[in-house]
């Protein structure tokens, strides 16, 4: 049932490429060009209608909404708001006819994304479900679906399930930009190509895993570390914390790099881990004077950034890992990887149950 593998979590893990490749087929057109997603009831109307779009969801969902609305965002230029459900229904949201709700659930049975869903549908909104399950409840109340092809996930940890949303995620914001004339036909494309060679790219960093596993054993000793990124790393290694947690139960904290500054700095003593993500390379130089900072209370620093990068890096971090290269905004498809791969190893360091922690379900139907 495991396929040969330790746990279901390795499986999973190594089971993205597939499922990145499930995501996307039949909803990128032959040519190469366009995506489509005849799936969809909203109308180009609707979409040329829309006014602002919220994220909603719970945990690694919520995550990967983080990293999706910030695509929207920057290719399609519509405002995007995120909550956690829990919190959605209890601040009286803006809602209105216009506004776009995206629910995202690997189970489609989260009880406070079912709520959230519903108080959208009681102000008008559409409702768009990302889901694994389109059986679920979730799937089944909303206005429309766009269905991971993940397959089931069994380990409690969400791995494939978040990294598939990310490619439907990117899917959707393309045709939302493709209908409301943001991007060219041929920046598209280029998008698409990039998409194209993510589950290689996933391959290739999933034969070699030993750098990663030995970080892991190292970091396993600790108590507390941090995670620093900004952009679409900060939602990331979020993700990545929360890996971490779960699995390993060592306590660790995501921050915003240029946040760190602004009190938790004083947390920072000789040799606590620091896992700086870089990708963004527009404010890797930001980044690099917060590792500064860092290093400068005895932080210890892993870089995990391209590989063009990590000779100078070298000069201001302690060690460093590289991951393959992509779009600024698909980074995420890559990046996630080696921090679920450490989370993975954290676990088995510490002679864990990886796939069923401690005080945990796999889905959670209460609120
Ligand atoms: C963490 C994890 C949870 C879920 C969350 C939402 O690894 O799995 O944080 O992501 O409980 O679950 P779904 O996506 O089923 O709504």
């Amino acid at each position: 049932e495991k396929g040969g593998y330790d746990h279901f979590m390795l499986k999973e893990i190594h089971e993205q490429p597939k499922a990145y490749r499930d995501t996307m087929l039949g909803r990128i057109d032959a040519s190469g060009k366009k995506v489509v997603l005849p799936e969809l009831k909203l109308t180009d109307e609707q979409i040329r209608n829309i006014t602002n779009i919220h994220i909603v969801a719970c945990g690694t969902a919520y995550h990967a909404g983080l990293v999706g609305g910030s695509v929207i965002e920057q290719l399609v230029r519509i405002p995007v708001a995120f909550d956690v459900a829990s919190e959605y229904r209890y601040r009286s949201p803006l809602i209105t006819p216009q506004t776009l709700v995206i629910v995202v659930s690997q189970s489609g049975e989260t009880a406070d994304t079912l709520a959230a869903l519903r108080e959208a549908h009681d102000n008008g909104a559409h409702v768009i479900a990302i889901t694994n399950v389109v059986g679920s409840s979730i799937a089944r109340d909303a206005d429309d679906v766009i269905a991971t092809l993940a397959g089931p996930e069994i380990a409690v940890a969400s791995t494939k399930a978040y990294s598939s949303q990310l490619i439907a995620f990117y899917l959707f914001a393309l045709y939302l930009s493709q209908v409301r004339g943001t991007q060219t036909e041929a920046e598209v494309a280029h998008i698409i190509a990039a998409m194209q060679a993510l589950p290689e790219q996933v391959e290739k960093m999933l034969d070699n895993t030993d750098a990663i596993k030995t970080y892991a054993e190292e970091i396993s000793k600790h108590e507390h570390l941090f995670f620093i990124g900004r952009g679409m790393d900060y939602a990331v290694v979020q993700e990545g914390s929360l890996k971490l947690k779960e699995i390993s139960y060592i306590h660790s904290e995501a921050y915003a790099a240029g946040e760190l500054k602004h009190g938790t700095l004083a947390l920072i003593e000789e040799g606590i881990p620091v896992i700086a993500l870089i990708t963004q390379e527009n404010v890797m130089e930001k980044t690099v004077s917060n590792i500064k900072e860092v290093k400068a209370r005895g932080g210890a620093v892993m870089a995990i950034t391209y590989d063009e990068h990590i000779p100078s890096l070298l000069k201001s971090v302690d060690q460093a890992l590289a991951i393959p290269k992509t779009l600024p905004i698909l980074s995420a498809a890559l990046s996630v990887v080696p921090l679920q791969m450490l989370a993975y190893y954290a676990s088995l360091a510490r002679g864990l149950d990886v796939d069923k922690p401690r005080n945990l379900a796999k889905s959670v139907t209460v609120e």
